[in-house]
């Protein structure tokens, strides 16, 4: 049994209660963050945490700890798990009260913190790349913010899932921004092209891993989204995100990318995220 942390204890997941007027239960009104930990230590902590402090923010929920306190929260979760490589799931709600969409005062939020293991590489996905379907992006305009409040997204990738799809790559008035829950990076005549950091899409830690490797590779990078055909049409495509790392994309809608293999460049930011670990 792994152990949480609920409001100021540790307990075991299993026996974590919250109420049910909980309004992150209610209304989706809550925010969260998740960061892979390799060999125990958490990998771009403060990036995650500064992204965990801005969502805070932007949606008027106090704060309620420090960065040492959100620190040693998240080093003790970690030293509980026994695991080495690991996620820690962080949640913060805007805490109890009785139902009513005016934010309640003086309500402090609800704080909860999980570990999971890490899911089990399908190496196969690094061999043969993975299938994406491309569908509407039906989500509301702060996208950027990373509110638990997913129903677009799961909905999104269970119709992957049912198209016997990896990822479901989100398209907005024909512009590809991301995925379900990965960023998108396209390659087309050795540049690429990844959508901008701006309200449209989440920006993913990963995604400021593998930009940083590109321009150490003096590999020319545009922040600015593709046409869908322009996906299709790419040399090569990757997923990213915190648990997938750098994933590349052989099959669209059905289609192969290229030549439906791993492409070359995919392989050399790969291993160099590997180094950065
Ligand atoms: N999701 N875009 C969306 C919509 C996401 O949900 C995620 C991450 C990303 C990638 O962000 P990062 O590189 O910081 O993990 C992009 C997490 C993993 C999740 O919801 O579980």
């Amino acid at each position: 049994m792994s152990t949480a942390y609920l409001n100021g204890e540790y307990q075991p997941l299993e026996e974590c209660k919250i109420s049910v007027l909980d309004r992150g239960f209610i209304f989706g009104d809550a925010i969260y963050e998740l960061i892979p930990v390799y060999d125990s230590k958490p990998f771009y902590l403060s990036a995650h945490l500064k992204r965990l402090f801005r969502s805070m923010d932007q949606v008027n929920i106090a704060n309620p700890y420090s960065k040492q306190q959100w620190m040693d929260i998240i080093q003790h979760l970690i030293d509980e798990s026994g695991l080495q490589k690991l996620s820690v799931y962080l949640q913060v709600t805007r805490g109890v009260a009785p139902r009513d969409h005016a934010f309640p005062t003086e309500t402090p939020p609800t704080v909860f913190g999980m570990t999971n293991p890490w899911p089990q590489t399908n190496e196969d996905i690094y061999a043969n790349g993975a299938s994406v379907v491309t569908v509407e992006d039906m989500r509301w305009d702060r996208c950027d913010i990373k509110v638990t409040s997913l129903l677009a997204n799961v909905m999104k990738k269970q119709e992957a899932i049912e198209h016997q799809a990896h990822e479901a790559i989100l398209v907005r008035d024909g512009y590809v921004l991301e995925g379900s829950s990965t960023n998108v990076f396209v390659v087309k005549n050795d540049e690429v092209n990844t959508a901008p950091k701006n309200n449209m899409i989440l920006p993913g830690i990963t995604r400021d891993v593998v930009v940083d490797i590109l321009h150490e590779l003096n590999v020319p990078l545009i922040e600015q989204a593709v046409a869908k055909q322009e996906l299709k049409d790419a040399d090569e495509v990757w997923i990213t995100s915190s648990t997938k790392e750098c994933v590349p994309v052989t099959q669209i809608d059905g289609q192969a990318v290229n030549t439906g293999k791993p492409g070359e460049l995919w392989k050399r930011v790969f291993d160099a995220y590997q180094q950065c670990k």
